[in-house]
């Protein structure tokens, strides 16, 4: 089995050290994927950029006579001209474009072997989404049957992928997945996924990614087979996913898109450029659009996004502000909002992995009421005991010391005992206008609290940029006073 050591966690994203026969590779990262016919950026050059591992594909050099006669006599890092770890695919993104291919699971398996990847994939079968359950069943079954015959082939050395499947049927990805880890593999690729993230399926993807992660051991490292626009990597690595391919750096550049972590822009519509790589340090947007190099220089360019986007998801992991990012991120485009919210209704997932402490949470809109930290606040509520008077207040105010009780009032989380105010996640950054969401979630729980404790009496002194509809049922509930907001 391979080594994955997580160092850092936050929400279900984590910084982790993956050990290969190449080396250590530290995650979450991206793997640039290298065409063996054809590549602007040579392998050598890719540690420039940031990358640590990179990934090519071992039906291509299988294939093509010159390439598969000097990957068996040199090896494949010899070929690349790269000593680092490198994974390489199976074909099986060629069946799934072309409906076949000319080799079967065993010889690539082999191939792989031989040739000195670090990690192997087998010729699983990427099954398009919103095909029949039957047939997605059906080509799940097989994919497990080949992964099964390949894991008995490979027993040390090569790495071995099990790429989970089960088209967009959240049972059959947590059932592939719970099989595959049974079996044991050493990387958990998601595939198929490319089809979604090519028609902005962002929310069905989510629904991928958090169904196969339930499957899995939550260590086990992660892959998102496809996956190489920066714009969802904080989304992706809040889900759990440690391991991302970008062909998109250089397909993006051949169709003269330049990539930023908010989306994509066609060269020709840029005036400015606005980032400070190398490229676009040393060119205007003039000049990048008539350079005659210009494929290469956008390549460059979207690399190095690429890269920059993932140290500011690790960052972020580090500082526990991973699902600030997140939100942010999401807001670059509407289905990526739809996706937010969708990772945002598998909170009580993400709360148990998410460590209980970090940093300041920072209220960054409605989404931020359905955080997994409010979650478990609201469950928290049942092991709170509360007698006498209570006084909940959102302000310091001179009456404290005339209740038996005082708890503070802050949306989205609601009433809790003032000693915690200090505490994580109470220390909130929230906004003193609090929306709709925030409010709802707050007297949801206050409405909580009371019901739980029904023999305590309560007056809460209200702000006027807290009205809502809620407070009408509090104030109608026989212990519980409203004290309206001074009007001056
Ligand atoms: N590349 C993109 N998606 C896939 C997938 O599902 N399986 C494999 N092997 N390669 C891929
Ligand atoms: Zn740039």
């Amino acid at each position: 089995m391979s080594q994955f050591d997580i160092i850092h966690k936050d929400a279900a994203g984590r910084i982790g050290k993956l050990t290969t026969p190449h080396g250590v590779v530290e995650t979450p990262t991206v793997m640039p994927v290298i065409n063996p016919n054809l590549q602007t950026i040579k392998p050598s050059e890719m540690r420039d950029f940031g990358a640590e591992i990179l990934i090519t594909n071992s039906y291509i050099i299988y294939r093509k006579d010159e390439l598969r006669e000097k990957a068996l006599k040199d090896g494949l890092h010899a070929l690349l001209d790269f000593d680092g770890p490198i994974m390489t695919d199976s074909g099986s993104f060629q069946l799934s474009v072309y409906g076949e291919v000319e080799v079967t699971n065993e010889m690539i398996i082999d191939f792989q072997q031989k040739i000195g990847t670090d990690i192997g994939v087998p010729l699983d079968i990427p099954t398009h989404p919103d095909v029949s359950y039957e047939k997605a069943k059906e080509d799940m079954d097989i994919t497990i049957g080949r992964l099964k015959a390949a894991r008995e082939l490979v027993k040390d050395g090569m790495l071995l992928a099990g790429p989970v499947q089960g088209a967009t049927y959240k049972d059959l990805r947590e059932e592939c997945a719970r099989e595959l880890s049974d079996v044991g593999f050493d990387v958990y690729p998601f595939g198929a996924v490319v089809p979604l993230m090519e028609s902005y399926r962002y929310a069905d993807l989510v629904d991928v990614i958090a169904s196969a992660k339930k499957g899995l051991d939550p260590v086990a490292p992660v892959h998102l087979f496809g996956a190489g626009h920066p714009m969802m990597f904080a989304l992706a690595v809040a889900l759990g996913c440690d391991l991302f391919d970008s062909a998109a750096y250089a397909l993006y550049a051949k169709d003269r898109r330049y990539i930023t972590s908010r989306g994509t822009y066609h060269v020709d519509k840029l005036k400015y450029l606005p980032c400070s790589c190398p490229v676009c340090i040393a060119h205007t947007a003039e000049e990048l659009k008539k350079a005659h190099n210009c494929t290469d220089l956008l390549a460059r360019h979207n690399l190095y996004v690429t890269f920059e986007e993932m140290r500011e998801v690790k960052q972020a992991i580090w500082e526990g502000n991973l699902l600030e990012l997140v939100e942010q991120r999401c807001r670059s485009h509407p289905r990526m909002l739809e996706a937010l919210k969708q990772m945002y209704t598998y909170s009580e997932w993400l709360e148990e992995c998410d460590p209980s402490s970090k940093s300041t949470l920072f209220y960054c809109g409605p989404e931020s009421s359905k955080r997994p930290e409010v979650l478990r606040f609201n469950k928290q509520l049942e092991r709170l005991t509360i007698e006498g008077s209570v006084l909940i207040r959102a302000y310091p105010t001179k009456i404290d010391k005339e209740y038996d009780n005082v708890l503070m009032f802050k949306p989205p989380f609601g009433s809790y005992p003032q000693e915690l105010a200090e505490v994580y996640p109470f220390n909130a950054e929230v906004v003193r206008t609090p929306d709709y969401e925030s409010l709802e979630t707050a007297y949801q729980n206050t409405i909580k609290l009371v019901e739980l404790n029904p023999d305590a009496t309560y007056t809460f002194l209200m702000k006027d940029t807290f009205e809502h509809p809620l407070v009408e049922k509090l104030a109608a509930m026989d212990n519980f006073t409203v004290v309206p907001p001074k009007s001056d």
